[in-house]
């Protein structure tokens, strides 16, 4: 919906192709912008959006080459409900999904909710 991202030294430019990207984009700045602490050490940050959702600028970060362990994902998913209730996870375990920022490991791709509940694929 996104790829491919365009890395530009610390930035990572996503540009949305359809409408699923769009949303994908305005998902992820509002988690962002909307998550506590505890969360935000989860997600590689989003530094700008467009309103319309067409581009999105995030912190680059460097893929892993490998997928999580098992136990790292249960650790992720953890942390991230420690609030209870509300939409579940925005994750997912593959490696193309998260990379290292400064030391931590964090999910680039975080919108799998958005296009749950939107409109209709290829709008
Ligand atoms: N902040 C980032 N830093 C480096 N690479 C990224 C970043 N965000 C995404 N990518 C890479 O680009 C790929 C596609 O981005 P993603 O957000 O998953 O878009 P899509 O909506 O197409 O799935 C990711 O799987 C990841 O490998
Ligand atoms: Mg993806």
């Amino acid at each position: 919906m996104r790829s491919p991202v365009v890395v530009l030294g610390r930035y990572a430019l996503k540009f949305a192709r359809n409408a699923r990207g769009r949303a994908s984009n305005l998902y992820e700045a509002k988690l962002y912008r909307n998550a506590n602490a505890t969360r935000r050490a989860l997600l590689c940050p989003v530094l700008w959006v467009s309103r319309n959702g067409y581009v999105q600028i995030m912190r680059a970060a460097k893929p892993l080459t490998e997928m999580m362990s098992f136990d790292e994902y249960t650790d992720v998913v953890d942390v991230w409900d420690y609030i209870p209730g509300e939409e579940s996870c925005p994750f997912e375990p593959k490696a193309s999904d998260w990379g290292w920022l400064e030391g931590r490991m964090v999910a680039l791709d975080y919108s799998t909710p958005a296009w749950e509940v939107d409109e209709p694929a290829g709008s």
